[in-house]
């Protein structure tokens, strides 16, 4: 990310400021040596227009020597007078006097056509400025006004803008340099906390923590990082306990199995009779195995790729009659009456057949286990505009409020001996809380007025109803 802020910084801002640089350079130049060419013609002619009147009307040299030198004092111009055949006349300059000398450039012959200018470089790389003008007589020209002049002095002056531009811009170029390697610090430095974090997460460690950040959005990050590390941790202890629950839940009935055949075998001539009885006792633990794992395979279908329901139109209501008269039996073992309270007319309901079967079936058989011997079980069942709600009440023992929630947990149970007397496997209600989670609606346990407990199911029954 630095170095892609730093290659930013160099395709963009300099040659930018490289263009902003030599606009202002040329610009600035051409300017000043348009004002000087401007200013040389001005001169030029007045003085040719003056020395013409003088010439022609009044031939004393000495008149027009001395109307180009004032014209000229102070100026750095070297005023150069030539005649028709370009023979020098008056030169300004003293030292390197050129009078009497015949100049032939085709400058020189053009600009009695009319004034020419132009800036040359001589051999030692000084600008000349040259402009000269035609003396006229009579619309004649007669002569040529030459005025020339060293640059020096415009460039040097554009020599040293040229080098303050360079400063100002490189001096501008290291305060953004520095600020931009200083503000991508800023960015990247906490990143590289995210970043070993996120490796650490990988490697298993759940445990890690961002540390809060000063930037408000680098913080939202940060926030967002520990939530997940937390649902991980959390969802990590829960993967845990279940395969160290599922572990002991198996053992138990093997650690049974394993004491029975060892008995078997350790008894010199057992007898038929006790043979049979500790091969019932082993039928049964091995049909107790058999529950559990089908479950645990339930939840684990429930769990993962199988998480999409099949939805169908369903009668509740003669799904409900169906799962009364399989548990009829057991009701009858126990004395109970199960009452059916349903709404009239109930209109069929969309849902996955087997998985809300299975949720019912188990709050029902719940219901019977847990109640006492000779009490009623009453399921009611209504649908209005939004939901379906079943009720299932039982005159049992009843979960204490503290436990309401946790009964829906993998393995647990209320009362563990008792439990696995009635040969509970702690799955059924968390089974059926997934399958009802899966069409949307909520399953949770309540107190029945009349004693007991109630479990009340609600299905959604319009367009949510059902998890894609
Ligand atoms: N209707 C009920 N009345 C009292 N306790 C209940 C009832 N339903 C469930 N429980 C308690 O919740 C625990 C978990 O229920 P569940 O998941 O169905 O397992 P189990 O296989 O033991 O029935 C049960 O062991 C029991 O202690
Ligand atoms: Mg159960």
């Amino acid at each position: 990310m630095r170095l892609r802020a730093g290659g930013i910084y160099l395709g963009v801002i300099i040659p930018a400021f490289l263009f902003m640089g030599i606009y202002i350079v040329v610009t600035v130049s051409r300017g000043l040596y348009n004002n000087e060419i401007t200013d040389a013609f001005t001169k030029a002619n007045i003085i040719s227009r003056v020395v013409s009147e003088t010439m022609t009307e009044n031939p004393d040299r000495e008149e027009y020597h001395s109307i180009i030198s004032s014209g000229l004092a102070g100026t750095g111009l070297r005023g150069i007078l030539l005649d028709g055949s370009g023979k020098v006349l008056y030169d300004t300059n003293g030292s390197a006097n050129a009078e009497g000398m015949i100049f032939t450039s085709s400058f020189l012959s053009e600009a009695f056509s009319g004034q020419q200018g132009e800036i040359t470089k001589n051999a030692e790389g000084k600008k000349i400025l040259s402009a000269a003008v035609p003396v006229e007589y009579g619309g004649e020209a007669i002569g040529v006004f030459y005025l020339t002049k060293e640059l020096g002095s415009i460039q040097r002056l554009i020599f040293t803008l040229s080098w303050g531009i360079a400063a100002f811009f490189i001096a501008i170029l290291m305060i953004i340099g520095i600020l931009s390697v200083g503000m991508g610090y800023m960015v990247t430095s906490p990143l590289s906390e995210f970043v070993t974090t996120a490796r650490e997460i990988s490697k298993g460690n759940f445990d890690k923590r961002i540390a809060p950040q000063k930037n408000v959005e680098m913080n939202q990050l940060a926030d967002a990082m520990n939530y997940m590390c937390a649902e991980l941790e959390h969802l990590e202890a829960k993967r845990r306990k279940f395969v160290s629950d599922a572990s002991h839940e198996l053992k138990t009935p093997l650690a049974t199995i394993k004491l029975i055949c060892d008995s078997i075998t350790s008894t010199e001539a057992p007898d038929m009779g006790m043979v049979k009885e500790f091969l019932s006792d082993l039928s049964e633990e091995v049909d107790r195995l058999t529950r559990i794992i089908e479950k645990l395979l339930l939840l684990s279908k429930l769990d993962s790729e199988e998480r999409r329901i099949s939805p169908e139109l369903v009668d509740f209501g003669m799904m409900l009659q169906r799962i009364k008269n399989k548990l009829a039996p057991m009701a009858v073992n126990k004395n109970i009456t199960v009452t059916l309270e349903l709404q009239e007319d109930m209109p069929p309901v969309m849902m996955d057949y087997d998985r809300i079967w299975e949720s019912v079936y188990n709050i029902v058989d719940n219901a019977i286990k847990y109640s006492k011997i000779g009490s009623v079980v009453k399921v009611s069942a209504a649908v209005d505009d939004t939901e379906l709600i079943v009720s299932v009440y039982d005159s049992g023992k009843g979960i204490p409020d503290e436990y309401k929630e946790r009964v829906f947990e993998r393995f647990y149970r209320l009362d563990d001996s008792r439990a696995r007397e009635t040969g509970g496997t702690g799955l059924g209600l968390s089974i059926a809380r997934e399958a009802v989670l899966l069409h949307n609606g909520q399953l949770y346990a309540e107190d029945n007025p009349d004693g007991g407990s109630c479990f009340v199911m609600k299905l959604p029954v319009g367009s949510e109803q059902i998890k894609k």
